[in-house]
């Protein structure tokens, strides 16, 4: 069994029967949402879910895990998600595939928010490893770029897979990944993003998480906020 996997399965521990719980996207999540399945066949686990992507939706529902739309739910019991970057005080950084906008929804309406990696996504500061991936409103690119620039990032839109066009997200928007002085906190930098005008939504997490759970070479470690 590799990290992620162990990792994933030690989540499922904190599932209980009668929870709403959400699904994260991505490989560890992944991990999570079959191990859902397999307590719901197995022991009997009886919960509803509510998917942060339509890959994960798909993944759900193929496996026969009942499935809630978003927008009938105004709180969920439990959240599960992977991240890109977890700094030591939790904050993350999520959205490099960019379902970042339900992601980010389900990690505040959550009453725990549990955060499933290996080792490999622990990192000193935000943007260490990765761009920041910024959604933005369409018409609104130049001028958000420009914002954002002004305010010392740089970058670009994101590219499409067939890179003869622009990425466009399942809301419509387009990303900007951007890059920021590692000397900014990762407060100074959630807000300043937040505050642009014409962003939709962006990956910094900022005090949102409630545990995080990191698998390195078998072991698991938790740290609480
Ligand atoms: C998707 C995410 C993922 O959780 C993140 O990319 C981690 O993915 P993986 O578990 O495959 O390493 O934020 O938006």
């Amino acid at each position: 069994m590799n990290d992620k996997q162990l990792v994933a399965l030690h989540a499922a521990t904190y599932v209980k029967s009668g929870m709403l719980v959400g699904l994260g996207t991505g490989s560890t999540a992944n991990y999570f949402i079959e191990e859902l399945a397999r307590l719901q066949c197995d022991e009997g686990l009886k919960i509803i879910t509510v998917a942060s992507s339509t890959v994960s939706a798909q993944k759900a529902q193929s496996l026969g895990l009942s499935i809630v739309a978003l927008e009938n739910i105004s709180s969920i019991d439990l959240y599960v998600d992977g991240a890109d970057e977890i700094t030591p005080e939790m904050t993350l950084l999520k959205g490099r595939g960019s379902d970042l906008v339900k992601e980010k929804l389900l990690a505040k309406a959550a009453t725990q928010f549990i955060v499933v990696a290996d080792e490999s996504k622990l990192v000193n500061h935000i943007g260490q490893n990765f761009v920041i991936p910024i959604e933005v409103i369409p018409f609104a690119w130049q001028l958000t770029k420009k914002s954002l620039e002004n305010a010392g990032a740089q970058g670009d839109l994101r590219p499409n897979a067939a890179k003869d066009g622009f990425w466009v997200t399942s809301h419509g928007s387009y990303v900007l990944d951007m890059k920021f002085d590692a000397s900014i906190s990762a407060q100074n930098l959630n807000d300043l993003i937040s505050n642009t005008p014409g962003v939709v939504e962006h990956g910094i997490f900022y005090s949102l998480t409630d545990i995080v759970l990191i698998a390195a070479n078998g072991v698991i470690s938790e740290r609480m906020a």
